[in-house]
């Protein structure tokens, strides 16, 4: 998708799920239809989904796509190295990743985005891969950082 194309794609998205969101609510059912949307609105989404971080594991929480991993192998991966890192993960391709868990053998790209409490503690990721190489870039990043900003109102 062009790059202007997109970043008005997530301008829609933002307001879409602004609105979604707006009222006080269980957090699960939240991440459920952020899923849901951008999977549906995203042409280059694959696999769209949170990792929910409890203690020492990462277990699939909402996810809309092929039916993933049910838990992730600790310190492997593109999930752990974003919860590791504390901050959003580009990989461009990820066959090129050391670690990287393949829960569908068609995905070729992904981006982890991070969820923080307010301590600074990472409680999930929003995981998206897709088919394409090389699908994800900054505009990506800032979307979807803002997108899950909304879960803190
Ligand atoms: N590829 C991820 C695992 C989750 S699936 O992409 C749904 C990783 O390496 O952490």
């Amino acid at each position: 998708m062009d790059k202007t194309k997109k970043a008005k794609r997530y301008e829609r998205v933002f307001l879409q799920l602004s609105g979604l969101l707006d009222k006080p609510g269980n957090r699960l059912s939240k991440m459920a239809t952020i899923a849901a949307v951008l999977h549906h609105k995203m042409d280059h989404f694959f696999w769209t989904g949170f990792y929910l971080a409890n203690k020492d594991t990462l277990t699939a929480g909402p996810y809309q796509g092929p039916v993933a991993c049910q838990t992730l192998d600790k310190d492997q991966g593109v999930c752990w190295a974003a919860v590791n890192r504390g901050e959003s993960i580009i990989v461009r391709d990820v066959h090129r990743f050391p670690g990287h868990i393949a829960c569908d053998g068609r995905s070729n790209s992904e981006i982890v985005v991070p969820l923080k409490d307010g301590t600074g503690s990472v409680t999930a990721v929003l995981d998206i891969d897709s088919r394409d190489f090389d699908a994800f870039d900054e505009i990506d990043r800032h979307g979807l950082e803002s997108i899950l900003s909304l879960l803190d109102k």
